[in-house]
């Protein structure tokens, strides 16, 4: 009987631990709690054109566009908070944010700490250099110095590497060390650094201008991430993602800011 009633409270014990450690964790707003609120709080790094940028004051482009029409069909406001991308993941899984816009690749660490919608888009890292550089492939990165943005995956894929990574919490000055010589190549997702070398070489000289590497070197699957606890939320808004991608309304976004689509079904 004795026996009976230690491991009674044992059981007991380890399904009190369980239940803590869960509900802990679950940080996320519902999906009845998002509509009861009016509104969906999202966490964004306006850095990275065509997804996020700024026009004057206001945050703009393709991933802007997508959750404005999620949001009209939940039927709640969208707002947005801006930060450095370094500081969108941390403050979504702290529930700080309902939800993180910013270009987010989809990796397998990441969805051990939160939830993601299904992937709405693909894209790859890409390594940018300045004209007539030695660089010329992927290959010739090792050993090199190399910058990228804070916390990114471009970031992680550099050191994983073992290149020399010189990290930087705003894009613009991962790409300013490339032109200030400070670093031999700059690494970042493939779309962005089109628009980003695209604005930059504008008027320059051939010689002046930065150079992409036709190299893609990652697949990276684009979702938006939300925390554990979200599940009803992120479930909802999955199913409107798919009228979009299958209505064609995704690809034309990224027609609308001039930037190749790769359906998230291309993935290998
Ligand atoms: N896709 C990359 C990642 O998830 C880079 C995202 C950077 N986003 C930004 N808004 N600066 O790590």
């Amino acid at each position: 009987m004795k026996k009976l009633l230690s491991f009674a409270l044992a059981a007991l014990m380890v399904l009190v631990c369980v239940f803590a450690f869960t509900s802990c964790g679950k940080k996320g707003k519902t999906l009845d709690e998002v509509k009861k609120a009016g509104e969906l709080v999202v966490a964004t790094s306006p850095d990275f054109e065509p997804f996020e940028f700024l026009d004057g004051e206001t945050v703009v482009g393709i991933e802007v566009e997508i959750l404005e029409k999620i949001c009209e069909k939940l039927g709640v406001k969208l707002t947005l908070k801006q930060m450095d991308f370094d500081s969108v993941l941390p403050g979504v899984t702290a529930g700080k944010f309902d939800c993180g816009m910013s270009g987010i690749t989809v990796t397998e660490s990441r969805q051990k700490n939160m939830l993601f919608t299904d992937p709405y888009c693909l894209a790859a890292q890409a390594i940018v250099v300045k004209a007539g550089s030695a660089i010329q492939s992927k290959a010739d990165l090792s050993g090199k110095k190399v910058s990228a943005q804070s916390g990114t995956t471009a970031e992680e894929f550099c050191m994983g590497n073992g290149y020399e990574v010189l990290a930087f919490t705003a894009n613009s000055d991962a790409e300013q060390a490339l032109l200030n010589g400070n670093v031999d190549a700059w690494v970042i997702d493939d779309l962005t650094a089109a628009a980003m070398v695209k604005e930059y070489n504008e008027g320059k000289a051939d010689s002046e201008k930065l150079v992409i590497l036709s190299e893609a070197m990652t697949t990276e699957p684009y979702a938006f991430a939300f925390a554990f606890g979200s599940e009803t939320l992120v479930e909802e808004i999955n199913k409107i993602v798919k009228g979009l991608l299958d209505d064609g309304t995704i690809a034309g976004l990224f027609a609308k800011y001039e930037a190749p689509y790769t359906a998230p079904s291309s993935a290998k």
